[in-house]
């Protein structure tokens, strides 16, 4: 098959993780008979440097022809303290979720069973822990009007949803959850939203017409931000707002010991985008320690997208190998000395 893939690397450590999931990429297609060719585009800091715009429009163009985006980190530390910026590496992220329409952003959490002992959490509590967040990626309070009254004193970010945005992405929710365990949990704050108890509305109605043989369940987001810590095995699907998503996403990564091992998903109707769930790490730039995992793993979501199953876990069986061997860069095995790129070489090698 040939498929075609826009690579935005992006800042920090984005674009050293990105050439190890290349790599990998290169392995499947000898392995496997396939034709991937890439298009190489500038996100974030790296494209304010070059073009003044976090999204330049070359970059937009080239995702927008491609069968799927892969993305490395965005973010720099001289625009993190400076709200006077005007123009922010963030916004180019956000601008591409929306043009290609990203409603749904899949973030799965699992641990493994050669890490347990690497989690902030008791191992007893972590064990069995596999549960996968859909996250709402392209409306509520990011996307809302934003103001500030001319004084600068005053300031509002509106979190609005309509129907149709929470319909499409509890469809694919409750889709994945009876796949799964059958459980799906609704995160909100119907005690004090509008929003969240339109959620809540929604979802129950869908439930009740479609999905009625998946079990439902629901839990405020305080509630949920507590419970993912002191028993993060109960939860199989969990479907929730962009903010609240954004926040436990952050949570759930560390579970299973390292916020370097976790991919994400982000889908629409008709395009998808690929990226690790950790950000540029600007401190780690350079050095050989970043961890390629997640963007090896962010891959492996892409060629699942493709409907390229054998060829995915080919890729999460050499992952697994390389944790069970510790072959990982320093985060995860202080005592080894392998590099970003060792790591990506033995997960190539392992493919092929
Ligand atoms: C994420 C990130 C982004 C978000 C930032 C970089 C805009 O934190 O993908 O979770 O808030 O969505
Ligand atoms: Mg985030």
């Amino acid at each position: 098959m040939k498929k075609q893939i826009a690579v935005l690397p992006g800042d920090g450590i984005g674009p050293e993780i990105v050439q190890e999931a290349v790599k990998v990429l290169d392995a499947v297609a000898v392995k496997f008979g396939h034709e991937f060719t890439y298009t190489y585009a500038d996100m974030g800091a790296v494209a304010i440097d070059k073009t003044g715009q976090p999204l330049p429009e070359a970059t937009l163009k080239a995702s927008l022809e491609s069968d799927a985006v892969l993305f490395g980190a965005i973010g720099d530390p001289k625009y993190d303290n400076d709200p006077t910026a005007k123009v922010r590496p963030e916004q180019g992220l956000l601008a591409i979720r929306k043009a290609l329409g990203l409603f749904t952003n899949i973030r799965p959490v699992k641990t493994f069973d050669a890490l347990l002992h690497q989690s902030p959490l008791k191992e007893e509590r972590v064990k069995g822990t596999d549960f996968v967040m859909y996250r709402e990626l392209t409306g509520g309070i990011y996307f809302g009007e934003k103001t500030l009254s001319e004084d600068q004193n005053t300031a509002s970010d509106l979190c609005e949803y309509t129907r149709a945005e929470i319909e499409r992405i509890a469809h694919l929710a409750f889709v994945a959850a009876r796949k799964r365990r059958n459980i799906l949990t609704l995160i909100d704050k119907a005690n004090v939203l509008e929003s969240s108890r339109l959620w809540r509305r929604v979802v129950t109605e869908l439930h009740q017409a479609e999905y009625s043989d998946v079990e439902l369940r629901f839990l405020f987001v305080d509630n949920a931000a507590m419970q993912m810590i002191l028993a993060p095995s109960q939860f199989d699907v969990i479907l929730t707002s962009n903010l609240f998503g954004d926040i436990i996403s952050d949570e759930g990564s560390v579970i299973g010991g390292s916020i370097g091992l976790l991919p994400s998903a982000s889908v629409g109707a008709t395009h998808a985008l690929f990226e690790p769930i950790h950000g540029s790490f600007p401190q780690g730039a350079g050095k050989g320690i970043a961890n390629p995992i997640a963007m090896i793993l962010s891959a492996a979501m892409m060629l699942t997208h493709f409907d390229m199953d054998k060829e995915a876990n080919a890729i999460t069986n050499a992952v697994d190998l390389a944790l069970a061997q510790g072959v990982c860069t320093p985060e995860v095995f202080p005592e080894g000395s392998y590099t970003t790129s060792d790591v990506g070489d033995f997960i190539a090698k392992n493919i092929a």
